[in-house]
């Protein structure tokens, strides 16, 4: 760590490793639902959960970028931060917002539209929040020595997630209407800004750990950025495929959205490539580990996984279905969840000067969570496979068919618990690094 305003990062970790614990409690609550032991029904029915669930999600994976930002830009930008104190003012303010909306969802104040359950008077809220936070990460980029094409990439991909979030505000009566803006924040989310905000981390990541030149690492950025917009923008069109858009969505969906898993593959190749270039024997193996993983993990859940139902012939039966939950488990795994993992594991020693890096449970806690996280995408995979051929293949009625798959959900429930105690010892090491200080200042590798 060379600057002290780093340390404002280590609290959005914090706040990111809380969310993560509630996130997988509520998939616990659906997921013995699916087994037919759905008890908490009359108090936290399906539907709330699966908000919780998702919500939260997506706001300990922004809560991670955020901190990753917050680490990130000082040092690249050679400035401290410009304002700690209303970084902390965001952070909690982060927070408070997260929790209102997740105990309103209780009490069925949402918005039952999937990713974006936030009623809008807290959007306005959000939004302030984000603008905050640009606000700080810009001025402190604007004042600093140097603009790293690694910074400017992570600052682009954050700037374009907040524009991007506008659409969703957007009021519209017609369904269609509704659904194809609520695209442009889900779709251009996942698979185009925050790619940036993952490809800046990565690059960061790799800079650091590989020793390999930052110039080499940042052409790699450049193809990686060119190659996710040529697809992913039009690459949107795989989710209009039914929804009441003209037919030409069919095809330009189709053929764009099969080019996405490209960008995921220049990824992974330019992660292992950087790897094997690497001269430098960074000590922080287990961040190495989770650097390398998400490149690898996201090709297969989000390239590969996105690439087995995004043909409109085949979207057609298994749009909605469990198929999409297990793309979507570790399509988030693979490129955000193990991203965020990656830039805690390598900024925890640099934070807080205790180098615990070489210990069996990280090094547990990283296949633990993977092989789970694995084993739960095999799980959904066969459950929704079953469901796609019964319910939209024979005909059988929706609840009849989940009854039939109900079986399949004991062994997520078992892949699930492995999943959770690897998630569990990275949490446990969290903890044991306690918390930053300056007495850490260049202890940096
Ligand atoms: C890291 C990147 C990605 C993430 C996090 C992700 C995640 C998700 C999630 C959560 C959904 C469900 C959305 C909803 O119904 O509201 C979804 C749907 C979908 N994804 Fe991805 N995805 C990613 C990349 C891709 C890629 C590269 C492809 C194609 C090659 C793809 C193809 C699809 C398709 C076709 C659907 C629609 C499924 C349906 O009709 O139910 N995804 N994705
Ligand atoms: C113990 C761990 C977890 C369990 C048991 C679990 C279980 C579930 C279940 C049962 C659903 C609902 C599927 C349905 O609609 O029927 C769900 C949805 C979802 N979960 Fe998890 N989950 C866990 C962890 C995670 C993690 C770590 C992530 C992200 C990295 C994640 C991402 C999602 C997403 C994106 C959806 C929505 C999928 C869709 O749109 O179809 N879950 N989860
Ligand atoms: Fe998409």
């Amino acid at each position: 760590m060379r600057y002290k305003s780093q340390k404002l990062a280590y609290w959005f970790f914090a706040l990111s490793m809380l969310l993560l614990t509630l996130q997988i409690v509520y998939g616990f609550i659906m997921a013995f639902a699916h087994l037919g032991y759905d008890v908490l029904h009359p108090v936290i029915a399906f539907n709330t959960a699966r908000a919780v669930h998702t919500n939260l999600l997506v706001v300990w994976l922004l809560s991670g970028f955020m901190g990753a930002a917050y680490y990130i830009i000082p040092e690249e930008a050679e400035h401290e931060m410009v304002n700690v104190k209303l970084g902390f003012v965001q952070l909690i303010s982060l927070a408070v917002v997260g929790v209102i909306a997740i105990i309103g969802y209780h009490f069925n104040y949402w918005e039952g539209r999937k990713f974006l359950e936030i009623p809008r008077p807290l959007d306005y809220l959000v939004v302030i929040n984000v603008l905050t936070f640009l606000g700080l990460i810009l001025a402190t980029l604007y004042k600093g020595k140097k603009r790293t094409t690694t910074s400017l990439v992570l600052t682009m991909g954050l700037v374009f997630a907040a524009l991007l979030y506008l659409p969703g505000m957007i009021w519209f009566d017609n369904q269609t209407l509704d659904s194809f803006f609520r695209w442009w924040v889900v779709h251009l989310w996942v698979e185009g800004v925050w790619e940036l905000i993952m490809g800046g981390i990565l690059a960061f990541l790799l800079i650091k750990i590989t020793g390999v030149d930052r110039e080499v690492i940042e052409k790699w950025l450049y193809v990686i950025v060119g190659l996710t917009f040529i697809s992913g923008v039009l690459g949107t069109g795989h989710h209009y495929y039914y929804i009441g858009t003209p037919k030409y969505w069919l095809i330009i969906g189709g053929i764009f959205s099969a080019m996405e898993p490209l960008a995921f593959l220049g990824m992974a190749l330019f992660a292992i490539a950087m790897y094997r270039k690497g001269e430098k024997k960074h000590p922080n193996k287990i961040a190495l580990s989770w650097t390398l993983g998400t490149a690898i993990v996201s090709f297969v859940g989000a390239g590969l996984l996105g690439l087995a139902h995004t043909i409109p012939q085949v979207n057609m039966y298994t749009h909605g279905t469990l198929v999409t939950a297990m793309h979507g488990h570790l399509a988030f795994w693979g490129a955000y969840a193990m991203i965020v993992l990656a830039i805690i594991s390598y900024t925890m020693p640099n934070m807080t000067g205790r180098k615990l890096y070489d210990s069996t449970t990280g090094v547990l806690a990283f296949w633990l969570s993977n092989i789970g996280m694995l084993g739960m995408t095999v799980a959904f995979g066969v459950a929704g496979v079953a469901q796609v051929y019964l319910e939209r293949k024979m005909g059988l009625d929706f609840g009849d068919v989940q009854k039939e798959i109900q079986v399949h959900f004991l062994i997520l429930i078992v892949c699930a618990t492995m999943f959770t105690t690897g998630i569990g010892l990275f949490i446990y090491e969290f903890i044991r690094y306690g918390t930053p200080t300056d007495e850490a200042m260049e202890v940096t590798n």
